[in-house]
């Protein structure tokens, strides 16, 4: 009897499903990482221009809504929060909400909700989303896990919802596997960077091009356009069937 009510508990718990609040590669939850990580991102990537691209490249408007999936310190969140209705920012990471959120409320931003959950475990209820987006995140998740988060995305948006993914995606050429991670990870400026490119390799879940637009067709989404970069970079603008 005990077992049984153990068991139902456990069935309802839904606790077989990946735990995707542990920490994977680098640790998201290290508020000295995350500053790293903040510091690291605004001068290796060109964030304004990826915003923009983002935001052009969907077409947001100022009445829609939008949820990230990942948003880490929040640049693409409080940015895309200025120039629509809402912005649901979710993120396993405890800390990484914290300063995300103090960041939103430094920029006088306050359309936006911060949300300690992730792809797997948010449960939607409520209005349908216009726009979902996830940058660098659903690399934390195996394969399988990757095609559920896709569904639970999907399910979170308005028919004709579009979702747009960028993340490591694996499109070199595999005969040359071991050369071409080498220069990658060799193309990094400074030890700290290559170890958590060395770290994505051997722990993290990135997966090849291939899989990652069969999941993306299997989960319910049409791809609209797709864009693959240096072999290690894709973006993926999606359409809800
Ligand atoms: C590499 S950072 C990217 C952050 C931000 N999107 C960016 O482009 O800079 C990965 C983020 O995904 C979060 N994350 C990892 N697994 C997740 C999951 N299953 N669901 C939601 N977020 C997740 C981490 O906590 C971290 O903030």
């Amino acid at each position: 009897m005990e077992n049984d009510r153990l068991n139902n508990e456990n069935i309802l718990n839904k606790n077989y499903y990946y735990n995707e609040f542990k920490s994977l590669g680098t640790n998201y939850n290290d508020m000295k990482e995350i500053e790293i990580y903040d510091k690291r991102m605004s001068s290796l990537r060109d964030i304004k221009k990826e915003i923009e691209d983002i935001i052009k490249a969907l077409d947001i408007k100022e009445e829609d809504t939008l949820v990230e999936i990942g948003c880490g310190t929040g640049e693409f969140s409080i940015e895309a929060a200025k120039r629509c209705k809402f912005v649901l920012a979710l993120d396993v990471s405890k800390n990484m909400l914290k300063y995300a959120k103090n960041k939103a409320h430094k920029r006088r931003v306050n359309n936006i909700s911060f949300y300690n959950a992730g792809f797997l475990s948010y449960a939607h209820k409520g209005d349908l989303f216009d726009f979902a987006i996830s940058n660098m995140a659903l690399h934390h998740l195996p394969d399988f896990w990757k095609l559920i988060a896709l569904k639970n995305i999907k399910s979170m948006l308005k028919n004709n919802g579009k979702f747009y993914l960028y993340d490591v995606v694996f499109s070199f050429d595999f005969d040359f596997f071991e050369k071409s991670v080498e220069d990658w990870i060799n193309q990094a400026e400074d030890y700290r960077m290559k170890e958590s490119m060395r770290k994505h390799i051997s722990e993290e879940f990135s997966t090849t091009s291939e899989i990652m637009e069969k999941l993306i067709n299997d989960s319910g989404f049409i791809i609209k356009s797709k864009e693959y970069k240096s072999g290690f970079f894709a973006k993926y603008l999606c359409i809800k069937k």
